[in-house]
């Protein structure tokens, strides 16, 4: 997959990409990442990319010219997907990122200011928004995107934890212990450590209802319980 960002802040990006899972994927070759300057697009000689808005008003604008000469010359060809990253739509979830996964070319363009002129939303596929509150600018969405699309084409993730994962069957995660088996008098649940996987995979099914019930009970409401499911969550409730 080859993903190009846009931005007006290349140097943001720079240990982003050279840090942890996201490097070995781009070093694996699984995806290749282009980031774009867009003031190299500018074309005055202080290499302005905004101005003020018609009517009057506080902040700056994206210029519309600037930012599609950007994206021309970054696109192969008319049917590459483009997002745009803006406060405002439905917040990103993970089926977004799943079905933005399965792109082979995709362009991230970061707004910034007040915003883009609002003529350059014809050019543009999708607006995506990480979540209801307002940053400087879409460098930090297009890295939670990336983020979330490059890992799940990593092979180094198994097929096992992608589908064990959050959200990925609608139920939050159960929780999980490591060494030592007591802390500070907390224990790790017996049933963990007695090897049951038939037992242990119940006991993991009902905590992660109880998780979502605490925490997020409205996914609860999203989801078709099985009759498992249902036994366990009575279970969960008569426990309270
Ligand atoms: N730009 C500013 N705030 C944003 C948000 N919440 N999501 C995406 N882009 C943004």
């Amino acid at each position: 997959m080859k993903i190009t960002v846009l931005t007006l802040f290349p140097e943001m990006y720079e240990g982003f990409l050279k840090t942890s899972i996201i490097h070995r994927i781009l070093e694996k070759g699984l995806a290749e990442i282009r980031i774009v300057d867009i003031r190299d697009y500018s074309n005055d000689k202080h290499r302005h990319v905004d101005d003020t808005p018609y009517g009057g008003g506080a902040g700056m604008l994206m210029k519309v010219d600037v930012v599609h000469r950007a994206l021309l010359d970054n696109i192969s060809n008319d049917h590459v997907y483009t997002v745009l990253t803006a406060p405002g739509r439905r917040p990103l979830v993970q089926k977004d990122l799943e079905r933005l996964s399965t792109l082979d070319e995709l362009v991230i363009v970061c707004g910034h200011y007040e915003g883009i002129d609002r003529r350059f939303e014809r050019y543009i596929d999708e607006k995506v928004s990480i979540g209801d509150y307002v940053l400087t600018g879409g460098e930090l969405p297009s890295m939670v995107m990336i983020d979330g699309i490059l890992r799940l084409l990593d092979e180094g993730i198994s097929a096992e934890s992608l589908k064990e994962e959050s959200f990925n069957d609608g139920l939050l995660e159960y929780p999980q212990y490591t060494r030592p088996p007591e802390y500070n008098g907390d224990k790790v649940p017996e049933v963990l450590q007695n090897g049951n996987h038939k037992e242990i995979r119940r006991y993991n099914l009902k905590m992660s209802l109880k998780e979502t019930l605490e925490n997020r009970p409205e996914l609860l409401e999203k989801r078709e319980l099985n009759k498992e499911e249902k036994e366990l969550l009575a279970e969960v409730v008569n426990e309270l």
